[in-house]
């Protein structure tokens, strides 16, 4: 019998899925339900001193729709609305009542080493299980030079993360942002500072789409916008990238997010060197009742494939990463077509002409490849609408 427990440093998760900082975690009685669904833990809303000031815009929310499902989401959203002392009320009562659900204390303060660690102190009397630096928030915070103005420079990420660790009496996570050259040098500067684990990512800095009726940008707040943070499934590949090379970079826990929809996104990002996954857009989409599908569906899947734990996964597809030079690129493969399913449309075959190669055309009613003429290079089975083409 597989199982879905995983054990992250020392912190023990019933199955791999928290809530991230975010919407779904910034009140403790949604965090309370999400933990009756089944949620393995939560990442609260981040936490910031009592004095800095949060005034949000409205609207602060844009998506990406298509056939009425969200497969992009923006948010120029800020902090957390609640006070210190209501976060220590709430996760007193939260622990009491789940003692078995790991709770991390997202974090983010001004540039002042005192600040930062007054908040990790009031914390460390807590029952939290780890704290996650928030060094990625693209908006808002940036421009009081916090939140991703901190996670771009890898020289302010280390000392913040040195005064940190100077007091944390838990484990310190930090939380990195997509929206850098080079992910992997603020890792590397974190890593020497002393963190425990890196989470990633946060959002990806956008502009959500032009009204082209009044040309305003989106979201519209009276006429202007800014830049926000794209979320959800259209980030995946983003995500999934940004963990494989921070795990090129060490061996401390990943906590891997964005476009997590589903046990399937969950499984790729644990593959591509995650340890646990965070969720905050399908959530806020669909609700906490996604949990359960999440758990069934990835158990299931272990056990089909003789896997024990989550753990039995980790980091197996991200031992094939290599680099370009060194792919067998001698090993072409071909469109192999279905007639069955081929409408003869053949938009394959005039896609194929107007690029390099032209190895396409339709003969006899059905579509013939020339093997001489094919690179193998899949557009064919990209555009075909029926899905009749694979590669083989
Ligand atoms: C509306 C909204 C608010 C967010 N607020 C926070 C926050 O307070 N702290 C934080 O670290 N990340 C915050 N995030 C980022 C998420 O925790 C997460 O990193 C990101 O959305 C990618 O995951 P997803 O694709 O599952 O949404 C927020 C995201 C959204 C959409």
């Amino acid at each position: 019998m597989a199982t879905l427990k995983t054990k992250v440093l020392n912190i023990e998760f019933e199955n791999p899925f928290l809530l991230s900082s975010a919407p779904p975690t910034a009140r403790i009685d949604s965090i309370d339900k999400a933990f009756e669904l089944g949620w393995g833990g939560a990442v609260l809303k981040t936490i910031t001193p009592d004095n800095l000031e949060m005034i949000e815009a409205s609207p602060r929310y844009a998506a990406w729709k298509l056939n009425g499902k969200v497969y992009g989401f923006e948010n120029i959203e800020l902090l957390s609305h609640l006070t210190v002392q209501e976060w220590l009320d709430g996760i007193a009562y939260l622990k009491a009542k789940h003692p078995k659900k790991v709770i991390i204390a997202s974090i983010m303060a001004p540039v002042i080493k005192e600040e930062w660690q007054k908040l990790v102190k009031t914390l460390n009397n807590t029952s939290i299980d780890a704290f996650e630096l928030n060094f990625s928030c693209p908006h808002g915070m940036p421009e009081k030079g916090i939140g991703m103005a901190i996670g771009t420079d890898p020289e302010i990420s280390a000392n913040i993360t040195k005064w940190v660790k100077q007091v944390a009496q838990k484990p310190v996570f930090v939380k990195l942002s997509p929206n850098v050259s080079n992910i992997s040098k603020i890792a590397q500067a974190v890593i020497d500072a002393n963190a425990d684990g890196l989470s990633a990512i946060n959002t990806v800095q956008s502009i959500m789409g032009v009204d082209l009726d009044t040309l305003e940008p989106q979201p519209n707040v009276n006429g202007t916008s800014t830049f926000g943070g794209y979320s959800g499934i259209a980030i995946k590949p983003i995500g999934l990238r940004c963990v494989a090379q921070i795990r090129q970079t060490t061996d401390k826990p990943i906590l891997g997010m964005g476009g997590v929809s589903n046990w399937h996104d969950a499984a790729e990002y644990i593959a591509i060197g995650a340890d646990v996954v965070q969720v905050c857009t399908e959530v806020m989409i669909n609700g906490y009742e996604i949990i359960k599908p999440m758990c069934d569906g990835l158990l299931n899947y272990l056990e089909s494939k003789g896997f024990n734990s989550p753990n039995d996964i980790k980091n197996k597809a991200f031992v094939k990463l290599t680099s370009h030079e060194k792919l067998k690129k001698m090993h072409t493969c071909h469109p192999d077509i279905n007639d069955e399913k081929c409408l003869k449309c053949g938009k394959c075959v005039s896609i194929c002409a107007e690029q390099e190669h032209s190895a396409l055309h339709l003969e006899d009613r059905s579509v013939k490849v020339d093997m001489e003429k094919c690179v193998g290079c899949s557009l064919c089975s990209i555009v075909c609408t029926r899905g009749a083409i694979k590669m083989k």
